[in-house]
């Protein structure tokens, strides 16, 4: 596997984790309504587990298994770094938006869709028949 993939895995099961924990925290209060704010961070649950998790893991397996170019490479990697940097740093400042408002919301918004353009770029050309 390569190092991209592995640190993107790694950060996504660190995503993973934290989304199961608010998801649980935000489960517990809606069974004992404990903690009526805790709905405050759903937002947090679906940007950890949709696009830290389950978006992060599809583009470190894709970056490892996608056909690779003649010479067995897979080309320049800096936009799939970038990818990754960007798509962490945007579902970060989703997650501090919760405490610091909508502002901080549309950083990471357009650092998640730049994190989205950077990939695609990346591995347009990596969509091909295997040995092409
Ligand atoms: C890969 C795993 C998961 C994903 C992608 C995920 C994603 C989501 C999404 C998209 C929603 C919004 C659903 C809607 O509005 O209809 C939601 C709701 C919720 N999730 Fe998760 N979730 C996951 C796992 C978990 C886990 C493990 C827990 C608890 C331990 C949890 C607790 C909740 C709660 C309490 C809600 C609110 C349900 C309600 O509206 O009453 N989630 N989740």
């Amino acid at each position: 596997m390569p190092r991209l993939s592995i640190w993107a895995v790694r950060l996504s099961l660190l995503h993973l984790l934290a989304g199961f924990t608010i998801g649980a925290f935000i489960l517990v209060n809606k069974g004992i309504g404990a903690y009526p704010a805790a709905w405050r961070w759903f937002g947090a649950h679906q940007e950890f587990l949709l696009f830290g998790w389950m978006g992060q893991f599809s583009l470190a397996v894709a970056y490892w298994a996608f056909p690779r170019y003649r010479g067995n490479h897979r080309g320049n990697p800096t936009l799939a770094v970038a990818a990754v940097v960007l798509l962490n740093l945007g579902v970060l400042l989703v997650f501090a938006a919760t405490f610091w408002g909508w502002p901080v919301m549309l950083w990471g918004r357009a650092a998640e869709a730049a994190a989205a353009a950077c990939f695609a770029v990346y591995a347009w050309p990596r969509v091909k028949p295997t040995g092409a």
